[in-house]
C-alpha cells in the first residue's frame, strides 16, 4: 500500500537553514512548501538546484509568494497547504542589524510567530499540524550561567534576543493553551558555505581567502574576543526535523558544546589556509600580520551597543530524548567554507 507523502511549509526557505532543511525533507520524501519574499534582485540562490517548474507533474518542491509580515498571506497559505509540519525559520537574523531596524525585527521575529500560530488554531488544524520555532541561544545573552541548557534563564542582549524571546513564549503558550504540537528549538550558532555574508565566519572565512589569492588586502572586524559555540546548519537541521518527530512537543538546546572566541576563528582559517601569522598590538590597535603586512585590523562600527560576550551549550537532553548527534566538528566546517570559498574564487 502506498502511504501518503507528509506535507511540510517552510517560511525562511531562502535562508541558510532553509535550504538545508528543505533538502533533507526531500530526501525523507516529504512535500515541500516554502514562502519566499518578492524581491527586485533574485534571492533564491540557496534553493536554485530544488527548484521544479510549475508545469512539472507531481511537484515535490513548490515555492509561494507571502511574508510573515502580512497575516491574512500567512493564514491563507496555511489553510491552501494544511501541512503536517510548519518550520518557522523566517526572521531577520542579523544581530547588530536589529538595533537599527529594531521594531521591524520583532515585527517579523516576534509577531511573525504569532501569526503562524494563530492561523494554525484559526483554520483548526491543532490536532493536524505541528509547528517548530527557531529560537536561538542569542535569548541567554548576558548568561546567567553556563553551559547554558532549557531550563537556563534568559537575559537577551538586543532587539533581536528579545523578540525571540517572545515567540519562544508565545510557542509554549499556544501548546499549553490549545494543545498545540509546538516546540521551541533554542540553536547555538551554525554556519556553512551557505552562511550570510555579514555573518563573522563567512566574513572571515571569505575576506582570509581574498586575501589569500591576492583580491583583497584587509578584513576588518569588531570584538575579537567574544566566544560562540559553533556548529553546522546541515547536523542542525535534522535537530529541528527529529522535535517534531516526537511524541510530545518539547524545547531543546542544539549545541556543539564547545566554544572558541573570534580570534581563534581567525587563526584556525589562516592555519588552514597556511598562511603565517603574528598578531601584535592591543585593544582597537590590535592587528594580525601575514608577510609583514597587517591583513586583519579593528573597526569600531564593528562593535554592538551590547555585546553577547560568551554562549556555550549543553545539549545533553537533545542527545538523550531526540538521539540527536554532532556529525561536524569546526575543523571541519572551516575546511568545507573554505574549500567552496577557494573554488569560488578558481571559477571567477
Ligand atoms: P537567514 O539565512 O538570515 O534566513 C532568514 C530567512 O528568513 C530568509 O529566507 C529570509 O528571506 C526570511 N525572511 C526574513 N524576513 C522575512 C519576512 N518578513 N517574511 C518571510 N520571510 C522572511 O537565517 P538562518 O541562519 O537560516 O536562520 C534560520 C532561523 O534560525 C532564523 O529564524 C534565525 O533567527 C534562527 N537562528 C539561526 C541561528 C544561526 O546560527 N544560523 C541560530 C539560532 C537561531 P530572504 O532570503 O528574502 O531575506
Ligand atoms: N557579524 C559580525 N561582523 N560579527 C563580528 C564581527 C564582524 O565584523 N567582528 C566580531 N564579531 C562578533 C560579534 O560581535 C559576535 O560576538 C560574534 O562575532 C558573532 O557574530 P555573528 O556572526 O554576527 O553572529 P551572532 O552570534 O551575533 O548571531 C548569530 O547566531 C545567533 C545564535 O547565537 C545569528 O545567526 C543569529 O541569527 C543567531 O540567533
Amino acid at each position: 500500500m502506498k502511504t501518503k507523502k507528509k506535507i511540510a511549509l517552510i517560511f525562511g526557505i531562502t535562508g541558510q537553514d532553509g535550504s538545508y532543511l528543505s533538502e533533507f525533507l526531500l530526501n525523507k520524501n516529504y512535500i515541500v512548501h516554502g514562502v519566499i519574499r518578492r524581491s527586485s534582485s533574485f534571492n533564491t540562490s540557496r534553493i536554485n538546484h530544488l527548484y521544479q517548474d510549475p508545469h512539472t507533474k507531481s511537484r515535490k518542491f513548490i515555492l509561494h509568494y507571502g511574508d510573515i509580515t502580512d497575516a491574512i498571506s500567512v493564514s491563507s497559505l496555511i489553510k491552501k497547504i494544511q501541512p503536517q509540519e510548519i518550520y518557522n525559520l523566517a526572521a531577520q537574523s542579523h544581530v547588530a542589524v536589529s538595533f537599527e531596524v529594531p521594531e521591524y525585527t520583532a515585527n517579523v521575529d516576534a509577531i511573525g510567530a504569532l501569526r503562524i500560530l494563530e492561523a494554525i488554531r484559526f483554520h483548526k488544524l491543532e490536532k493536524k499540524t505541528k509547528f517548530y520555532q527557531a529560537g536561538t541561544s542569542e535569548m541567554f545573552g548576558k548568561v546567567v550561567e553556563t553551559p547554558q541548557n532549557e531550563k537556563t534563564p534568559f537575559y537577551p542582549r538586543s532587539p533581536y534576543g528579545v523578540a525571540k524571546v517572545y515567540a519562544h513564549w508565545v510557542t509554549i503558550n499556544y501548546r499549553e493553551a490549545y494543545n498545540l504540537f509546538a516546540c521551541n528549538g533554542i540553536l547555538f550558532n551554525h554556519e556553512s558555505e551557505r552562511r550570510g555574508g555579514t555573518f563573522v565566519t563567512k566574513k572571515i572565512v571569505s575576506a582570509l581567502c581574498r586575501i589569500k589569492v591576492g583580491k583583497k588586502k584587509k578584513l576588518y572586524l569588531g570584538n575579537l574576543y567574544s566566544k560562540r559555540d559553533w556548529g553546522s546548519a546541515k547536523d542542525f537541521v535534522e535537530a529541528m526535523w527529529k522535535m517534531l518527530q516526537k511524541k510530545k512537543p518539547d524545547d531543546y538546546v542544539i549545541a556543539t558544546g564547545k566554544q572558541f572566541t573570534v580570534k581563534q576563528f581567525v587563526n584556525f582559517v589562516l592555519k588552514r589556509l597556511k598562511m603565517n601569522f603574528k598578531w601584535r598590538g592591543k585593544g582597537l590597535n590590535e592587528k594580525c600580520y601575514h608577510k609583514g603586512k597587517s591583513i586583519v585590523e579593528i573597526d569600531k562600527a564593528y562593535f554592538r551597543p551590547l555585546e553577547v560576550n560568551t554562549l556555550l551549550g549543553d545539549s545533553s537532553k537533545a542527545k538523550r530524548q531526540l538521539n540527536w548527534k554532532i556529525k561536524t566538528n569546526i575543523h571541519q566546517l572551516i575546511d568545507e567554507m573554505v574549500n567552496k570559498e577557494m573554488a569560488h574564487l578558481r571559477d571567477d
